[in-house]
């Protein structure tokens, strides 16, 4: 990484928890990312999770587990900048991306205007009703750590709601043992106990992944999940 990346990168996370911690002391948990996309002014530095490509974590596990994405219905929660979004749709996936920024989603279809992915401006906790059971695979990656423990139970049910009869749920997160600290800004580590509510709404968890991710600068513990209906 060059120098002056890793500063954007570092102003970049400070802007995150300052955004975050007034944002929370108002008591709203999620309207900080639209003022953080906002702000960029279409920087990709000024995005710490902007990694301008596809998840390393997702191009992996699609490629070893031999996923066939050929017309399969993907979802891409909190989908960000796209990129995984647009990957998943080369590949032969119908692709609905969704997040509940408006500068997000308006900056995907600038960064990717020839894109088959169908980029929506969706919040997740009034996700439109014919989604639920429709999708064979949903993408869920760094979401649910970028939101505070009073709404990370909302926000797995949601996820979880959103995956078909035999379709499959891929979650990438951080992750921590729970006498680990939980910390009080995002993002935030989570705990396999949590996670285990999506096995709640009828998802079977078929692998658990728990590894240091040595591509992320710190890096972090992580844990990849793949449930199924
Ligand atoms: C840490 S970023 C990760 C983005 C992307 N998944 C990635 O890996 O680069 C979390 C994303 O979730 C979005 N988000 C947060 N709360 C959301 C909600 N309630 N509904 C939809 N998107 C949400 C944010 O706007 C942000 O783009």
């Amino acid at each position: 990484m060059t120098n002056s990346r890793w500063q954007s990168l570092s102003l970049g996370k400070l802007r995150v928890r300052e955004l975050s911690q007034a944002s929370y002391q108002q008591g709203d948990y999620t309207g900080w990312f639209e003022k953080l996309y906002a702000e960029a002014q279409g920087d990709l530095n000024a995005i710490p999770w902007a990694d301008r490509d596809v998840s390393h974590w997702l191009a992996d596990w699609i490629e070893t587990s031999q996923f066939n994405l050929q017309d399969r219905r993907v979802l891409v929660v909190g989908c960000g900048l796209g990129d995984d979004a647009k990957y998943l749709a080369q590949l032969g996936a119908k692709v609905t991306a969704f997040d509940l920024s408006q500068t997000a989603i308006d900056w995907c279809h600038q960064r990717f205007p020839n894109s088959q992915v169908n980029y929506q401006a969706v919040d997740l906790f009034t996700a439109p009703a014919n989604w639920k059971l429709s999708f064979d695979l949903v993408i869920e990656i760094y979401t649910i750590q970028a939101l505070p423990a009073n709404i990370r139970p909302n926000a797995i049910d949601c996820i979880g709601n959103f995956v078909a009869p035999n379709g499959k749920l891929l979650v990438v997160c951080r992750g921590r043992n729970p006498e680990d600290p939980a910390g009080e800004l995002p993002p935030f580590a989570l705990t396999q106990s949590e996670l285990n509510k999506f096995t709640d709404r009828g998802l079977q968890q078929i692998s658990f992944e728990d590894f240091i991710d040595t591509l992320e600068s710190g890096s972090p513990r992580r844990f990849r999940i793949v449930y199924q209906r």
